[in-house]
């Protein structure tokens, strides 16, 4: 018996790379015996900041689903939703909205990093409504827990308010959702910057060949002051001995290297070459899983179809309570659509 509904998801805008993986697609592997898991893929969040180029989306789609499969995520055990194919998702946002205030969504911290990151002088309607439409991905489907990296939390604050606000106005319909972040928290990237980012091309992604990977890590970011191989160095926020912590199987190792470091008794290539060979372990595995899946198109698709199609009927129950609890589509023959 499963514990309850887990749902988390992504924007299809590319490729997932190793800090999604340590942010939430760890968890999500690790939950799926736990929960009845949701994975969501958002394309109307995509919406929000971009009209433009969305015939690219169908590939980036297929893309993420093979990302989600490659790292052991299970489509007999978890369900793989398209958004815009669960059109209960926008009716629930149309309700949402009236039970939220402008000024509340524009405290939102990640409105402000999006309007300044993009030169977004006027948001739109939509993109302000970005946390109301996640409300809805996730009540859509009653949803009790959500894997989400850091930046997530203050999008899973309001969609708390939004439930327990809707259950204090009308009937409790909805669970208030818990949060879980990632136990690495955020990765930094290969340029030492506070996070991966394809905008910045500091990333490495869970379909990168061996010799991308290697080429990457020998070009990472490690400690400025050092060097020569025997000053000693520093281990603490050296994003080297951060990716080592979370991918390199063998901790003893690991201590090892980073002993050495401290003393000055091991140069930045060997750390590297070490961190390589252990990322390339760890990758593997979910390479031969990712070409597998690849060799079968038809089946990527009749996944996300059939995801889709589960998550519609649950939205539909969802919806229904919903409007029961509002009067809403109530008058005589005015029936609600199933
Ligand atoms: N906003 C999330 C992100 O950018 C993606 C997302 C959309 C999501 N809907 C969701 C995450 C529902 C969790 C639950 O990462």
């Amino acid at each position: 018996m499963k514990k309850g509904r887990l749902l988390t998801g992504d924007r299809p805008t590319g490729k997932l790379h190793l800090g999604h993986y340590v942010g939430t697609l760890a968890n999500r592997v690790r939950l799926q015996d736990e929960y009845d898991c949701f994975f969501l893929l958002a394309d109307y969040h995509i919406l929000t900041t971009r009209l433009e180029h969305l015939d690219e989306i169908e590939a980036n789609i297929r893309e993420i689903v093979l990302d989600y499969l490659s790292v052991g995520i299970d489509p007999e055990r978890s369900t793989i939703v398209l958004q815009s194919g669960v059109p209960q998702i926008a009716e629930l946002t149309l309700i949402f909205t009236m039970l939220v205030t402008v000024p509340r969504l524009q405290r939102v911290p990640t409105l402000k990093e999006v309007m300044k990151d993009l030169h977004i002088t006027q948001p739109s309607a939509g993109l302000l409504n970005y946390p109301v439409l996640q409300a809805a991905d996730i009540l859509s489907v009653r949803g009790e827990i959500v894997p989400v990296g850091k930046d997530q939390a203050s999008h899973l604050e309001l969609t708390r308010e939004i439930a327990r606000r809707f259950n204090e106005t009308f009937a409790p319909v909805f669970p208030e959702p818990e949060t879980l972040i990632g136990e690495v928290g955020t990765l930094p990237g290969t340029d030492g910057k506070a996070k991966m980012s394809k905008s910045v091309g500091n990333v490495i992604y869970l379909s990168d060949d061996e010799e991308t990977v290697t080429q990457r890590v020998m070009r990472m970011y490690t400690d400025p002051k050092r060097i020569h191989p025997t000053d000693p160095g520093t281990v603490e926020g050296n994003p080297v001995f951060t990716y080592h912590d979370a991918f390199n199987a063998d901790a003893a190792e690991v201590a090892e290297l980073k002993e050495r470091y401290r003393k000055g008794t091991v140069g930045d290539v060997e750390v590297k070459k070490r961190l390589a060979r252990a990322l390339n372990a760890f990758l593997d595995p979910i390479r031969e899983r990712r070409a597998r899946f690849a060799r079968q198109p038809e089946r990527i698709d009749e996944i996300v179809v059939e995801g889709t199609r589960k998550a519609r009927e649950i939205a539909a129950e969802t919806l229904e309570r919903a409007r029961a609890a509002m009067r809403l589509a109530y008058y005589r023959g005015v029936r609600p659509r199933a």
